[in-house]
């Protein structure tokens, strides 16, 4: 700290070189040189536009103002997204393909927001905050305690001189954006409420027990949308499946969410070796069918001990006993797995008895 000097002369004298390393020849060359060759240190200081010319500093002010009070209105923005556009709504975006609307605006706002107060203040830094030059000498990186006193002095003059208590209208809209910035964070928390418990907005519970299995509903594999006989699936298996009619409720319904809600397992043991189901009878010939997602915080499961008959979320560890009733038996989720009622159609393919009797995903919502 004791070698920084100004470019001006003020403070240590300037040796005519940046950052060398006293006692290392090698080093003791200049290791930044400005155009020409010359050492940094003997490039001439050029005032910016903003220290000589009191109007130009004025525009500079009010760009950088501008700038946060963009953020402030990109958090409003935020909130009026979140609010009013319906999270079921897709676009299409180039590039990006379809994807859900609120989605789209909530993640434009956010991030012009962020930019616009990292613009600011790069901005004010560039034109308004002082650009004196300095040159620090390498030495030992330990410091003395007169240095940690300098420090600290010089910490309290760069605060002075970066100006905050001059530029009132900069540190006003720099303050009160700030200040809005933790909203969007606080407005999504809406998502934790329901009626239920004296929140406001769409319950999720409701949006969870809403899923794409209906009574009849055929079962086909996820990613090759092919119907699944009972047959097909051995003792010890597992198979990701899906409604049949998944692509076209995403595609008609513009429901991206659909397919994550939908989403099962289907695992297969000796009828014999079934403890416990959450209805009866909702098995097919051993094979049970569980929903995918989690209802820790809402990781999608396949990792299943056929042994054993537990699946092992790899989140968080949550372990489920499959053949008892999908009942948590470790880690931190709240409630077992829901299962999906099965049966066979009239030409022998597994297909769903009835929806899920239970919202699928998180339960934050049955927490005390
Ligand atoms: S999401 Fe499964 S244990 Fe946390």
């Amino acid at each position: 700290m004791s070698d920084l000097t100004t470019r001006d002369g003020a403070g240590t004298p300037d040796h005519g070189h940046d950052f060398t390393s006293e006692g290392q020849d090698d080093l003791a060359r200049p290791l930044f040189r400005g155009p020409g060759g010359l050492p940094a240190a003997d490039i001439p200081h050029r005032p910016r536009r903003s220290d000589i010319d009191p109007k130009a500093a004025r525009r500079a002010e009010r760009q950088v103002a501008s700038l946060f009070i963009l953020s402030m209105v990109m958090v409003v923005f935020f909130v009026v997204a979140y609010v009013a556009i319906d999270p079921y709504v897709n676009i299409y975006v180039p590039v990006f393909g379809e994807i859900g609307y609120q989605n789209f605006a909530l993640g434009l706002t956010f991030g012009l927001g962020v930019f616009c107060i990292g613009a600011g203040a790069i901005q004010w830094a560039k034109k308004l905050m002082p650009d004196t030059e300095v040159v620090q000498e390498r030495h030992s990186l330990r410091s003395t305690k007169h240095e940690d006193v300098e420090a600290a002095e010089q910490y309290e003059r760069g605060k002075e001189e970066s100006g905050f208590g001059q530029y009132r209208i900069i540190r006003r809209t720099l303050i009160a954006a700030l200040a809005l910035f933790p909203i969007p964070l606080i407005v999504m928390l809406r998502d934790l409420w329901s009626p239920k418990n004296g929140g406001f907005g769409p319950s999720p519970v409701v949006l969870l027990s809403q899923t794409a299995w209906v009574e009849g509903m055929p079962i086909v594999t996820d990613g090759t949308y092919v119907k699944i006989r009972p047959e097909d699936i051995p003792v010890g298996g597992l198979v990701s499946a899906l409604p049949e009619d998944i692509e076209r409720i995403q595609k008609e319904e513009h429901n991206l969410n659909a397919r994550g809600k939908a989403a099962i397992i289907l695992v297969r043991m000796e009828p014999d070796e079934i403890r416990a189901q959450q209805g009866e009878g909702w098995d097919f010939q051993g094979i049970l069918a569980y929903s995918k997602i989690c209802t820790h915080v809402g990781c999608p499961i396949a990792l299943y001990e056929h042994r054993t008959h537990h699946l092992l979320c790899p989140c968080h560890q949550s372990t489920f006993d499959l053949a008892d009733a999908g009942n948590v038996i470790f880690g931190p989720a709240a409630r077992r797995m829901p299962q999906l009622p099965i049966g066979v159609d009239e030409e022998g393919f597994l297909v769903a008895r009835a929806p899920f009797a239970e919202p699928v995903g998180p339960s934050f919502w049955e927490r005390g």
